[in-house]
């Protein structure tokens, strides 16, 4: 009998996983009872696990593939680890906005997992919202009208030259490999999730650009609209690190957003990105 605990940590979704080292090699029903509890509630969260990067690697392969992150900079002799960093001198963070990881791509990361190895005095929380929930909460007729839509999802503008990170000063060392911020690719707007089968909303701020054969200009109001919608507090919950905690949320059922909101201050966390599918309506 598994010694594990999935216990949930907000209304909207999220639960913390009580019980585990995962310095330590999973048993079959241990793993499966992390994968449930992953899949019911869209991220998961540990805290003091103080993993070497082996030991964060390990458990990130017994997920899927590791897909690295072109444009993120590598932790040092890790080139499969990205590095999430924010200095005290620096204003500007990683991911301080509402996206999902890698919808850039044909095949979107399934999830990323985030360790914390050094963490603000106070701040630095991440946001998390449920992209299920907020798809269910519109209305039947909304729903259908997305229903038959696709969006255009794009890196260019976020890591590309002159662009997005490049274009604030101080992100220069952090992020790299600008030359190969070049996809543009089209997903469903409601994807059917690949394990659960759930509805959800599959934009996101960051890299949505616009509606398949609608111009920008079209799909700005509706994309407004469902952005404000699906970033309610109601959809969402809020995770406080420590040195050792770790999350894991699922890139097809989310969103993210870590505040900056912690100048002044060091925050360094490892992130590793595993391989999904592409997605279907
Ligand atoms: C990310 O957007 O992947 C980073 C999230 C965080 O640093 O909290």
């Amino acid at each position: 009998m598994s010694a594990i605990e999935v216990v949930p940590f907000a209304p909207a979704l999220g639960a913390v996983i009580r019980g585990v080292d995962l310095s330590q090699p999973l048993s079959d029903a241990e793993f499966a009872t992390i994968r449930q509890a992953f899949h019911d509630h869209g991220v998961i969260f540990f805290r003091d696990q103080h993993l070497s990067p082996e030991q964060h690697l390990a458990f990130a392969r017994r997920w899927a593939p590791i897909d690295i992150n072109r444009f993120f900079k590598a932790v040092p002799g890790h080139p499969e680890i990205a590095e999430v960093r924010k200095e005290p001198e620096q204003r500007s963070n990683i991911g301080g906005g509402w996206h999902t990881d890698h919808s850039y791509d044909a095949a979107p990361a399934m999830g990323s997992l985030l360790l914390a190895r050094e963490v603000p005095p106070a701040g630095g929380d991440t946001l998390f919202a449920n992209m299920a929930a907020a798809f269910e909460a519109l209305s039947p007729g909304l729903q259908r009208t997305l229903e038959g839509l696709r969006a255009v999802h794009s890196s260019r503008h976020v890591f590309g030259e002159k662009t997005g990170y490049a274009a604030r000063e101080d992100t220069g060392d952090r992020i790299g490999n600008r030359a190969a911020a070049t996809q543009d690719v089209v997903h469903p707007v409601v994807i059917r999730h690949p394990d659960t089968g759930r509805r959800t909303l599959y934009v996101n701020q960051a890299f949505t650009l616009h509606f398949e054969g609608w111009t920008k200009a079209e799909s700005e109001p509706l994309l407004r609209m469902l952005y404000e919608h699906a970033s309610r507090p109601e959809f969402s919950c809020r995770f406080d690190w420590q040195e050792g905690s770790m999350a894991f949320w699922d890139n097809r059922a989310t969103w993210h957003y870590a505040l900056n909101d912690y100048h002044g201050h060091r925050r360094v966390m490892h992130r590793i990105t595993v391989q999904g599918v592409p997605l279907a309506a």
